[in-house]
């Protein structure tokens, strides 16, 4: 006997938001077959410890715990993908969604539409829970953005509210980028066929308990996401992220050199110091946007930090050692220039992923 529907619910430092989950689970699905599993990335404030007590109370309540890895749509892939169930859906563990719209957004998709997505942007629905006029905004152009690029006409394609079939969910699987916060987006654009979708308005509301995670590097995140989707996936967006870090600090080593050159230090000693500035510069940026989900802290961050010279060190002789061979075979100064920051940038991308961050 399986349930009929798993609710997957990502959470991170929502720890006092669980009980009140499960009991708002529990009124709002009177009458329908549950489990929930919420999927926690070993959130400091004890979230898992919270589950397993109630979960071992309750049979329909599951924890997935990950560790050394960060995401929601990773985690909202995972949670999915270990239910056995005929739906699944997607809420927020905040109590920031509706979960009385459940049983309607369930019954949409047995009645026959592929997806029913909870809107707060359709007639009935709100979102006076978003915090500031400038979520607002950012939410409206990506919108705008995004409905251009899926081709579909659906209000709320940022969403984290949804729910389909689990058979649906594990055939697009594969076909998922699992980068950052867009998963419902990120389906739409794996599906091959355009996918009917019911809307269902819904109250976003403020949240009650613990703090949103949602910022400038997530909207990055989606940048990276909507690249990707353009570039239909020939490109690692891991390395689009790194090769614009590399390119912001060419140009953090060239103002470094001049202004040590302004000062009067010598050529050699103005650029070896501009260079080291912008290899430090780029470790933090990839440490906090390319290496986003597995984040270097502590004294972890400071060994990556050397690992990293080291290995763009290397890199930066290699890049050198192939301009200089090409340069002399061919003469022209820019062909191998090129050639040799494209050989130091991808030796440092495979390199660092390896080395410094471990990308399992
Ligand atoms: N496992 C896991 N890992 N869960 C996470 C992570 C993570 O790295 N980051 C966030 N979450 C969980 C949060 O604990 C919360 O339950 C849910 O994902 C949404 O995160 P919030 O930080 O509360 O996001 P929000 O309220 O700002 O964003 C809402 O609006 C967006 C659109 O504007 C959410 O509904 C998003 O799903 C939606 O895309
Ligand atoms: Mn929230």
């Amino acid at each position: 006997m399986s349930y009929t529907l798993t609710v997957v619910v990502p959470c991170y430092n929502e720890r006092a938001n669980v009980a009140p989950m499960v009991a708002a689970l529990n009124n709002a699905l009177t009458g329908i077959d549950w489990e929930v599993v919420f999927v926690d990335d070993d959130s400091p404030d004890g979230t898992s410890t919270a589950v397993r007590a109630l979960a071992r109370e309750d049979v329909r309540v599951r924890c997935i715990r990950r560790v050394g890895r960060r995401g929601l749509s990773s985690a909202v892939i995972e949670g999915a993908l270990s239910s056995s169930a005929d739906y699944v859906a997607v809420i927020d563990g905040d109590m920031q969604h509706d979960e009385t719209r459940l049983p309607l957004m369930l019954q949409a998709v047995q009645i026959g539409a592929d997806m029913a997505v909870g809107s707060r942007h359709v007639e009935g629905g709100d979102s006076a829970g978003l915090s500031s006029p400038l979520r607002v905004k950012l939410s409206e152009t990506g919108i705008r953005v995004a409905q251009a690029l899926t081709h579909t006409s659906i209000n709320d394609p940022m969403s984290g509210f949804f729910l389909l079939r689990r058979d649906l969910f594990e055939q697009l699987a594969g076909r998922l980028t699992g980068q950052g916060f867009k998963i419902l987006l990120d389906l739409i654009l794996a599906s091959p066929r355009r996918l009917t979708i019911a809307e269902i308005p819904y109250k976003f509301r403020p949240r009650q308990a613990g703090e949103s995670k949602l910022d400038v590097l997530v909207l990055a995140q989606f940048a990276g996401l909507l690249m990707d989707k353009a570039l239909r996936g020939t490109v690692p967006l891991r390395f689009i992220s790194f090769a614009l870090v590399g390119a912001f600090g060419v140009l953090v080593n060239i103002l470094v050199l001049q202004a040590a050159r302004s000062l009067g230090i010598g050529f050699g000693t103005a650029q070896t110091i501009g260079t080291v500035v912008a290899m430090i510069a780029n470790f933090e940026l990839n440490n906090q946007l390319t290496y986003r989900a597995q984040k270097l802290k502590g004294p972890r961050a400071w060994r990556g930090l050397v690992l990293f010279l080291a290995v763009c060190s290397l890199g930066a002789y290699a890049n050198i050692g192939i301009a200089k061979a090409l340069y002399a075979e061919n003469g022209h100064g820019l062909l191998a220039g090129a050639a040799g920051a494209a050989v130091g940038v991808v030796w440092n991308y495979a390199v660092s992923a390896t080395l410094v961050w471990r990308v399992r």
